[in-house]
Formats: structure tokens, sequence, C-alpha cells
């Protein structure tokens, strides 16, 4: 993990702006500094700084997940967390997930299943999937895993409908493809299942490029 470099602040610039901040983003392996409005979140520092854009804002408001990237191996709304405490940490983000021109297995199992209409949501959907694999593959139980039964042998392969629903459901989808989509999360967890929770061969969740 690369180590953090906290931001450097700074007073209002002299015409009166408003404060203003150093980052280094780290993003999908490759680390940029800008100089940020304190005020700007991750979603549009990605998308604004970096160009970036398959992160979505769909409400930014963190409801509906269109925003969802990875910060530190973990799922987050991008829309919620401000850049400058990003700063010098691991992010992911649909666009680091592919290795070469070899998809992501959630990657591959959204094309296979066909899940997505207007598309929007689908970069927050797969990247919620793939911190969805993480977290079950730690053992991380949901609010509908059964009382003892903790995911704690680390297999995502017990992940059955209903887990990936209540895992996903912080990702809407204004189209209503969730009956493509949930097939597509039970498929990439059964082409992960003894595989590194990314899909790789054993690498925590990360930047791939
Ligand atoms: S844009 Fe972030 S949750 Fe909707
Ligand atoms: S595919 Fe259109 S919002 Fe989900």
């Amino acid at each position: 993990m690369t180590a953090a470099m906290p931001p450097s602040p700074s007073p209002r610039s002299g015409s009166g702006g408003p404060p203003a901040s150093t980052v280094e983003l780290v993003v999908n392996g490759r680390s940029r500094t800008v100089r940020l409005d304190n005020r700007t979140s991750l979603l549009d520092a990605l998308r604004e700084e970096l160009r970036l854009t398959g992160s979505k804002k769909g409400c930014d408001h963190g409801q509906c997940g269109a925003c969802t990237v990875l910060l530190d191996g973990r799922r987050v709304n991008s829309c919620l967390v401000l850049a400058v405490a990003a700063s010098g940490r691991p992010v992911t983000t649909v666009e680091g997930l592919a290795a070469g021109d070899r998809l992501h297995p959630v990657q591959q199992a959204f094309l296979d299943r066909d899940a997505y209409q207007c598309g929007y949501c689908t970069p927050g959907q797969i990247c919620s999937a793939v911190g969805v694999l993480a977290e079950a593959a730690a053992g991380w139980p949901s609010a509908v895993t059964p009382p003892g039964r903790d995911g704690a042998d680390g297999s995502v392969a017990g992940l059955d409908a209903a887990e990936v629903r209540e895992r996903m459901s912080g990702n809407i989808c204004r189209c209503g493809a969730y009956a493509n989509i949930v097939p597509a999360v039970l498929d990439a967890a059964a082409a992960t299942a003894g595989a590194g929770a990314d899909g790789s061969d054993g690498g925590a969740v990360g930047a791939r490029s």
C-alpha cells in the first residue's frame, strides 16, 4: 500500500478563493498530484480532474451507488468522500479493474448476463460487486446471513441470491436490470471461488494496471 501523503492545506488564496489543498490521488496504480478546493468530492476529483468518467454521478447524496469505487480495497460512495481524505490512499475505479485486455470476472459476468440496460449504474454495480466478493471472502456477514454461517471459511461460493440482493442493495438500477445483475454477481462469485477475491490469482482488491 502506498504510504498516505497528508494533503497540504493552504489558507484562502490571495483572491479570497476557497481553501484549497494539494492532494495526491493514487488511482488505478497511478499517482497524480492535483490542487483542489477542500470541498471537492472524490467523485468530482476523479471525473473533473483526472477525467476518469467511468464512475457516475446519480444523486450526489450517497443514495444510488452509481459513484461506487474501491478505496483501500473497500467500496465507498465516492460522492461522500472528500478528495483530501483520500490523499495517498489507493483508489480503484471501474477503469482499473481489467488486466489489459482481460476483463475482471465481474465485468465479464455482467457482459455475459447482459446485466444492464442504459448502463449508467453499471460501473458502480461492478465496483460494488467486486467489493461484495471481497467482503464475502473475508467472512463478513450481511443482514441476511443466518446465525452461525458467517462465511468465515473465506469462500464466496456460498453466496446466494438473497445475499447478493442484500449486499448490493445500495446500488440502485433505475432500469430495473436486477434480474440479470443478481445472476451476474453469482456467476462472478462462482468464477472467483478459490481465487483471490478480486478475481486474480491471489492479490488484494486494487488497481491492476
Ligand atoms: S452519486 Fe454517489 S451515491 Fe449517488
Ligand atoms: S442499467 Fe440503467 S440504471 Fe441500471
